[in-house]
């Protein structure tokens, strides 16, 4: 006789239920249970596949689908009791199933295991959170190509090191964030359709010996087609691993431009001013408005990319096929999904909101000797002076200006024929940032033309 208190799954090989702290490690009930509609759209699946291939009738099969919408909606009104002694949310469905359907539930875990199960319901919640990532990633792209069409020929500095370096255009510097949450999304894009195949019906690991239809499952679930190899298809967790990195590279990227713009929103750089929606006050310096969404967005890379670091080292040492390990993919997932979400979110309301403050960036972009390179590009043009001495010539010029706390255009003609005899008044027409970004139309260049076609492209693209 088994006692009472063993498992209702497997009391048939257990005299006793387990000690309190072995529940407690391996109960997954705490977090899988945001895995309840997955766990029920793939319960659904399972069994009217069962019953189109005559495993079970189809009386059986349409008590558990009736069976399985009243726990689905018993766990979205909150009215569902989930226990940790049922270790997780296959057990707890089931278990529940049965106490409404009596009977037909004990058939639904025919040719499948909880490993298939739980590869399936997995896939498909980061599956929609990799859906969800598209549309955050387009919502801010959109936003950051509104704010470059608006400054395409507004000046800035460009920076190397965050040393001033050469003009740029505000637009140019939203539309390079553009680029780069647009290889995310195409990073996106791609790891969702290489993860969608289905495992239901993998079973433990070997497969089953019911004559199952895997394309049907497959199909009902929205997956491209079944996984091909039994073994691999409970064992992997690549999809999460994509998952976790792809959301570590953008949020790379969040960091990088949420940086900028603690550093822009400071009152040495005034560069833009970020909404009241987007920023908080300090409880003692009445004048400070602080930037803590982008402050926490540049954290949360931090933890992204810590769970993808942990699900690694989860993996790495696995024999095929599941462990029990693996269990631990979840959490981690989980917050990062949450966290990526709120991230793309959060920036896309800072962008929509900031103001680029149009004067300041002038002002900064003519500061700096920012226009150097311009000098020596006009003497390799027109004096015909080889590159490597016309930089020569402008550094004494820079050097000279800097001596007299001056600016380059600020020099006089006799100054610059000083250093370079050849130098004409014609100079001075290079050195302005207007002329400086406009002359830049290489491809990809910082010319508000060639900003403003990247504009039009991107708008192509976001339809
Ligand atoms: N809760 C488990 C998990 O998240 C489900 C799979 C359990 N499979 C097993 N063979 N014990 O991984």
């Amino acid at each position: 006789m088994t006692d009472k208190t063993s498992n209702k799954m497997w009391g048939g090989r257990f005299a006793a239920g387990p000690d309190a702290i072995m529940e407690a490690i391996n109960a997954s009930i705490g977090f899988d249970q945001r895995m309840a509609a997955q766990d029920i759209a793939g319960s659904r699946a399972h069994a009217a596949m069962l019953a189109a291939t005559g495993v079970i009738t189809d009386s059986d099969a349409d008590a558990i689908r009736e069976g399985l919408l009243t726990v689905l909606s018993e766990i979205e009104n909150g009215n569902f009791q989930f226990s940790t002694a049922l270790e997780d949310i296959h057990m707890n469905v089931e278990a529940r199933l049965k106490e409404i359907i009596g009977e037909p539930a004990g058939r639904l875990h025919t040719g499948r295991s909880r490993n298939d199960q739980v590869a399936t319901d997995f896939k498909l919640w980061v599956r929609d959170q990799f859906d969800a990532a598209e549309k955050g990633l387009l919502a801010l792209i959109g936003a950051l190509v509104d704010q470059a069409e608006a400054g395409a020929d507004w000046v800035m500095p460009g920076f190397t090191h965050l040393q001033t370096a050469q003009p740029v255009t505000w637009g140019h510097h939203m539309m390079a964030y553009v680029e780069m949450f647009g290889r995310d999304l195409s990073r996106v894009r791609d790891a969702r359709k290489r993860m969608n195949e289905s495992p239901l019906g993998s079973a433990a690991l070997a497969g089953t010996s019911f004559p199952i239809d895997r394309e049907m499952t497959a199909e009902a679930l929205g997956f491209d087609r079944p996984t091909a190899n039994s073994l691999d298809a409970v064992s992997d967790r690549d999809f999460a691993l994509e998952f976790l990195s792809t959301a570590s590279i953008c949020a790379m990227h969040l960091s990088r431009f949420a940086e900028e713009l603690v550093i822009w929103s400071s009152a040495q750089f005034r560069f833009v001013t970020l909404s009241d929606r987007f920023s908080t006050g300090s409880s003692i310096m009445p004048q400070k408005k602080n930037p803590d969404a982008a402050e926490l967005i540049r954290a949360k890379v931090g933890r992204i990319f810590g769970a993808n670091t942990a699900l690694m080292m989860v993996m790495k040492g696995l024999p095929l096929a599941y462990s029990k390990d693996m269990q631990e993919d979840k959490e981690q997932v989980f917050d990062a999904a949450d966290n990526w979400m709120l991230a793309l979110a959060a920036m896309e309301g800072m962008v929509k909101d900031m103001t680029g403050n149009r004067e300041s960036l002038a002002a900064a972009a003519g500061s700096g000797f920012s226009t150097a390179t311009d000098l020596a590009d006009w003497m390799v043009r027109v004096l015909k002076v080889p590159f490597r001495d016309a930089h020569h010539v402008t550094g004494a010029l820079v050097a000279m200006a800097e001596g007299r706390g001056v600016d380059l255009p600020d020099l006089t003609l006799e100054d610059m024929k000083s250093v370079h005899e050849g130098i004409t008044e014609d100079i001075f027409s290079v050195l302005g940032v207007e002329n400086s970004v406009n002359s830049r139309m290489s491809y990809g260049g910082t010319a508000p033309a060639q900003v403003r076609a990247q504009v039009a492209r991107w708008k192509e693209i976001l339809g």
